[in-house]
C-alpha cells in the first residue's frame, strides 16, 4: 500500500503548472519525449550492467581469460557506451533546428527583460501601440510566437518547463526563444540562472489563452487604469502620487510615470504579486510594502513600513483595484 502511495505521489509531482513533463507546448513536449528516451536507455543500460554483476559474482565460478576480460573492456566500456551516447546525442541534436525555429511569427510583439528581481514584459502590437506589464505574459494557444530576452546587468534566465527549454537573458544582446502553448492554462515559470540575492523569488505566470480570449486580454492591458471608486482607494491613489511612487512607477492614466520598476497599471489583475513571491490580495501589498526586504532580499523597491498601518491599507486598496 505504502508503494503504492509512492508511485502514486511521484506520478503526482510530474504534473502541474510548472513540469517539463506535463507539457502544455511543442517545444515542452519534444523535450519530453527526448527524457523519455534517455531514460529507458538509462533503464536498460543500468540493468544490463547489474545483470552482468550478478553474473560475474554469482554464477561465474571460474576466472574470465585474458580474450574475454579484453573483449569485455572494449565491448562494454568503449563500444557501447559509445555507440548509445552517439544515438541519444544525434537525436537530441536533430531536434535543435526545431526547438530554434524562430520563422515567421504572427501576433504581437513580446519584449522580456529581466530585472533586480523580476520581469519587464513589453508588448507590442502591429498597428505599433505598445504596452508594459510585469511578471505575466498571456499567449494565444496554437500559435508560434516568439519572446525577445535581454537584460540590462546579470544574466537572467527565462524558463517556462512546461512551454519549452531556457533561454539565457543575457545583457548587450538578444536572444530569441520561440513559444507555442498547445493548450490553454496558466503556466509558472523561473528564473533558471542564478542572478543574485533574490534569484528563487523571480518567478512570472504564463496564461495561455483562446485566440478570442487573448485579443480581449490585450485590448485591456492597453487601457489606461480605472479611476478608484472607494473612499478608501481614492485615498489609496492620492498617497501612491504624494509619497513618490510614482517616480519608480507608472500607472497610466494617473500622472505616475516613473520607469525604474515595475508599471502598476493592472497589477491588480495579475496572478500574483513581486514576481511570484506572494498571492495578489490587498493583505499581499500591505506585507509587500511593510516588509518589501524581508520578502526580497536586495530588492531596489524601498520598504514603506514608515507610513501607518492606515495608510498602507488604503494605498493597497487601490492597487488592488487596479486591474
Ligand atoms: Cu534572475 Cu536568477
Amino acid at each position: 500500500m505504502r508503494g503504492r502511495v509512492g508511485t502514486l505521489l511521484l506520478l503526482v509531482a510530474c504534473a502541474g503548472p510548472q513540469s517539463a513533463l506535463d507539457p502544455a507546448g511543442r517545444d515542452a513536449e519534444r523535450i519530453a519525449t527526448l527524457f523519455h528516451w534517455m531514460a529507458l536507455f538509462t533503464v536498460l543500460v543500468w540493468t544490463a550492467v547489474m545483470l552482468a554483476a550478478l553474473y560475474a559474482i554469482r554464477l561465474k565460478t571460474s576466472p574470465f581469460s585474458e580474450r574475454q576480460a579484453r573483449l569485455m573492456v572494449i565491448g562494454g566500456g568503449v563500444a557501447l557506451p559509445t555507440v548509445v551516447l552517439f544515438l541519444l546525442l544525434a537525436y537530441g541534436l536533430s531536434m535543435m533546428p526545431a526547438l530554434l525555429d524562430d520563422g515567421p511569427m504572427t501576433g504581437p510583439r513580446i519584449q522580456v527583460s529581466g530585472e533586480q528581481w523580476w520581469w519587464r514584459v513589453r508588448y507590442t502590437t502591429g498597428d505599433g501601440r505598445s504596452v508594459e506589464l510585469a511578471n505575466e505574459l498571456a499567449l494565444p494557444v496554437g500559435e508560434r510566437v516568439v519572446v525577445e530576452l535581454s537584460s540590462p546587468d546579470v544574466i537572467h534566465s527565462f524558463w517556462v518547463p512546461a512551454l519549452a527549454g531556457k533561454m539565457d537573458a543575457t545583457p548587450g544582446r538578444v536572444t530569441r526563444l520561440p513559444l507555442e502553448p498547445t493548450r490553454a492554462g496558466l503556466f509558472r515559470g523561473a528564473c533558471a540562472e542564478y542572478c543574485g540575492a533574490s534569484h528563487a523569488w523571480m518567478s512570472f505566470h504564463v496564461r495561455v489563452l483562446e485566440p478570442d480570449a487573448f485579443e480581449a486580454w490585450l485590448a485591456r492591458q492597453l487601457e489606461p487604469a480605472r479611476p478608484p471608486t472607494s473612499a478608501l482607494a481614492r485615498r489609496g491613489a492620492a498617497l501612491f502620487l504624494s509619497s513618490g511612487c510614482g517616480a519608480c512607477h507608472t500607472v497610466r492614466g494617473t500622472p505616475a510615470d516613473g520607469v525604474v520598476g515595475p508599471d502598476l497599471t493592472h497589477v491588480g489583475g495579475r496572478h500574483a504579486l513581486a514576481a511570484g513571491r506572494l498571492g495578489n490580495d490587498v493583505p499581499d501589498f500591505v506585507l509587500w510594502l511593510e516588509r518589501t526586504h524581508h520578502l526580497k532580499p536586495e530588492a531596489r523597491m524601498p520598504a514603506f513600513h514608515l507610513l501607518g498601518r492606515d495608510d498602507l491599507l488604503a494605498l493597497a486598496t487601490w492597487l488592488d483595484g487596479l486591474e
